[in-house]
């Protein structure tokens, strides 16, 4: 079983739209898939096909305790696809969840073992690095982090990997970056590419070679409740999907291989990692392009 975080705190960069198709490919790849949304935004439940509005049994009753994990798993269309969905609750969750001891590992706590029942799980975390997105980063054991290929794709990227960083050294030392997926790119445009190159340059071949490309289905489907390749399977978004997909199966076994930034022990500060690029270039990428 492999369990991925899809983390940014940069908003509307992707993170939902990869969950949720990422998540139906491998499924029909033959792939059992659970994805959680772990957004009190709830995009991935609607992108899905759940009714938000009329669901009791999120993963906010998960947290909180009043439900079991059986009793939040939804299945989706797509057989093998089974979602935990969030809903509004969830928004709460942050604040209730603060005076709770080990209020970072609860979700994994609460979901016991039944991730072992997938081969994959994909957790689409919030725009922040609050309090849901550090669960989900102690509940995964790899991370993958979707990149607009846009000018300030980079910003924030930093504090992103400090926060990677500190959770692996004291909370989940299993933690792995193992995958950057660049997202709505589009390929005739200079400045796309040369964010592309400067994302290639840093991180290496941690970047998929499947590029996500910009496609107004992808942007249309999450208001059918579908995934691309049932909303529209002859669109490049469905061919991108379908190629990540099998990108992420294809590179199984090249796990441990990863970006890591080293910590020095004294002062428990993240020392920028000696590669081609500093994290302190990248914040300025914007400056210099
Ligand atoms: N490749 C693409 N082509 C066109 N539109 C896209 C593409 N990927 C995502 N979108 C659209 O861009 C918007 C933001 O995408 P998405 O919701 O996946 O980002 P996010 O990182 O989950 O956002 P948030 O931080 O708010 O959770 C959505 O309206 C989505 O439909
Ligand atoms: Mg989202």
């Amino acid at each position: 079983m492999r369990c991925i975080a899809l983390a940014n705190q940069k908003g509307g960069v992707g993170k939902t739209t990869s969950t949720a198709n990422l998540g139906a490919c491998l499924a029909l790849l033959g792939k059992k898939v659970l994805v959680i949304d772990l957004d009190p935004q709830a995009n991935l439940s609607i992108h899905l096909g759940v009714n938000i509005y009329e669901n009791n049994r999120s993963v906010y009753h998960l947290i909180s305790g009043s439900c079991k994990p059986d009793e939040v798993i939804s299945k989706t269309e797509i057989e093998n696809l089974h979602i935990i969905p969030s809903n509004i609750d969830l928004a709460g969750a942050e604040i209730e969840l603060v005076g709770i001891v080990g209020r970072e590992i609860i979700l994994k706590e609460n979901l016991g073992n039944i991730l072992e029942r997938y081969d994959y799980v994909l957790i689409d975390c919030p725009p922040s690095l609050g309090l849901l997105t550090l669960n989900a980063l102690t509940t995964a054991n790899e991370i993958f982090i979707p990149l607009q290929t846009e000018f300030f794709a980079l910003q924030g990227v930093s504090k992103l990997m400090e926060t990677f960083e500190i959770v692996r050294k004291r909370l989940n030392h299993n933690l792995e970056i193992s995958g950057i997926i660049p997202c709505m790119h589009a390929a005739r445009t200079k400045l796309n590419q040369e964010v592309l190159e400067k994302i290639k340059n840093y991180f290496e071949d941690k970047v998929f070679k499947t590029i996500i490309r910009k496609n107004i289905k992808l942007s249309e489907s999450p208001s059918y409740g579908k995934p691309i390749v049932t909303y529209e399977p002859a669109s490049h978004g469905a061919e991108d999907y379908m190629a990540l997909a099998k990108e992420v199966i294809a590179r199984e076994n090249r796990l441990g291989d990863t970006v890591t930034a080293p910590v020095d022990p004294s002062t428990q500060k993240v020392v920028p990692q000696q590669t081609d690029m500093h994290l302190e270039q990248c914040e300025q990428i914007e400056v210099n392009l």
